[in-house]
């Protein structure tokens, strides 16, 4: 079947990528460590030992990926700051060389007319404030703001967009809680408490922006329905559970003042008796919709949920399953666009229909190598295409969506995984850096340069 969507007049079109995963060189030019250089030099972390020490030479090479960015027509580019290359120690003394690698990287995207959105946190602590007790300090919220404050003051006359935390989520719990990502802790009281004062440092944030920022900050949060794995009663239960735990964990607070009432019973005496003043900063950094203070929520949608109940499986009592015929990637993920039309509604409906843009989406697959300067990778095309009409079905059902953000513009780190992980629009050899656009790099910049998908040619869907 042949269709045709077309996207709203000054829909966003864009790429993302985050500093460990891209840069290299983390500790160039008087940067200091962060706890994902330790994480990965620590051995085995990480599959096959890899490391974020080259990554994708991106600090060397940031001219070149930002032409590549033209060629594809993006009209934003989302990026993350490395905190330890601005501030070496976390707090304090400012590394001049670390800020003026990111001014330069916003002007030259401005000169190329791409506006940048920034992520301030894409998980990349720096080590010294590790050593003061990270996430778990009571005092990190108060770090993250006074760090804030000097991107903002360096850049907020050219950056239209900010966010302050990558997924909070996954800071928490594969950093925190199930010890797979740094700092890889694996502790059942310390979880509750990081996500606090991550809710917390994005509430300061706001706050410092408020009072000196003229543009929008939000915050990106990693999402996907729960479903079910089978109608029994125990299996419904541990898929609301799971929504709870993943999708309603950071987004409750923000927008109602309160954390789900399931989280207290999972975490049982690991639950600490939070504040009520505190609920009401986290609150009120959310009140969007009064003009000047627009804030939006990111959207990083990859797969659903399909759940099981599991007695064994601590403190959830859940765990998620792969169905037997579906289409995977090679994460492993379940490749389920209408889930992202269900997200997008559910947080139309339960969060008063928030400004919202897709801060990441796409897949990793098993691309072949550059041949004739093409690599083929039809899989991805289909992605794409498919995420692309589920965000315009739920653009047609009133969602207000502003913008996408593929994940991501170049093959790069993917954490634990290292290198065998590729979700990029643009091939990299690793042996010398060169960059090849994919055949979704070429289907994309059609995409942006229509803003409309055709599905008909080549899309299963
Ligand atoms: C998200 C992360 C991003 C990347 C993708 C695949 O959770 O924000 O850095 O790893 O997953």
């Amino acid at each position: 079947m042949t269709s045709e969507v077309s996207f709203p007049n000054g829909f966003l079109w864009g790429a993302a990528t985050s500093a460990y995963q891209i840069e290299g060189q983390p500790l160039a030019d008087g940067a200091g460590p962060s706890i994902w250089h330790r994480f990965t030099h620590n051995p085995g972390q990480v599959a096959n030992g890899e490391t974020g020490d080259l990554a994708c030479d991106h600090y060397r090479r940031s001219e070149e990926d930002i032409a590549l960015m033209a060629d594809l027509g993006l009209g934003a580019y989302r990026f993350s700051i490395a905190w330890g290359r601005v501030l070496p120690e976390g707090r304090g003394r400012v590394n001049a060389k670390g800020l003026d690698f990111y001014r330069r990287l916003v002007d030259a995207l401005l000169e190329r007319g791409i506006q940048p959105m920034v992520t301030l946190y894409h998980w990349d602590l720096p080590a010294a404030l590790h050593d003061r007790g990270g996430w778990l300090n009571p005092d990190s919220p108060a770090w993250f703001a006074d760090y804030a404050q000097v991107l903002f003051r360096a850049l907020d006359d050219r950056v239209s967009r900010w966010v302050t935390l990558n997924e909070p989520w996954v800071v928490t719990v594969p950093g925190y809680l199930e010890g797979a990502l740094a700092p890889g802790h694996r502790d059942l009281f310390e979880a509750p408490r990081v996500a606090h004062h991550l809710l917390l440092a994005h509430a300061e944030a706001v706050g410092v922006y408020r009072s000196m920022g003229r543009h929008q900050i939000g915050l990106a949060v990693n999402l996907e329905p729960q479903h079910s794995a089978s109608p029994s009663p125990e299996d419904q239960a541990a898929a609301q559970r799971r929504d709870a735990f993943i999708n309603r964990w950071f987004l409750d607070p923000l927008f109602l003042g309160t954390y789900p009432t399931e989280l207290a019973s999972l975490f049982g005496l690991a639950w600490p008796d939070f504040a009520d003043s505190d609920l009401a900063r986290i609150r009120a950094a959310m009140a969007h919709g009064t003009g000047a203070r627009s804030d939006f929520i990111g959207v990083n949608y990859y797969s659903r949920g399909l759940v099981r109940a599991n007695p064994n499986s601590v403190p959830l009592g859940a765990e998620r399953v792969s169905p037997a015929d579906a289409l995977c990637t090679t994460m492993g993920w379940e490749v389920y666009p209408r889930g992202l039309t269900e997200i997008l509604l559910w947080l139309r409906d339960r969060y008063s229909n928030p400004p919202l843009y897709i801060t990441e989406n796409g897949a990793a697959f098993n691309d072949p190598p550059a041949m004739d300067g093409m690599v083929p990778d039809p899989d991805r095309v289909n992605y794409l295409r498919s995420h692309l009409h589920a965000a315009h079905e739920a653009l047609k059902q009133g969602v207000d969506l502003r913008g996408y953000f593929v994940w991501s513009l170049l093959d790069n780190f993917e954490w634990a995984h290292g290198y065998s992980q590729r979700f990029g629009l643009i091939q990299i050899d690793p042996l010398n850096q060169t960059r090849t656009l994919k055949a979704s790099a070429h289907a994309y910049r059609e995409i942006i340069r229509g803003n409309r998908i055709h599905s008909s040619e080549g899309s299963t869907i």
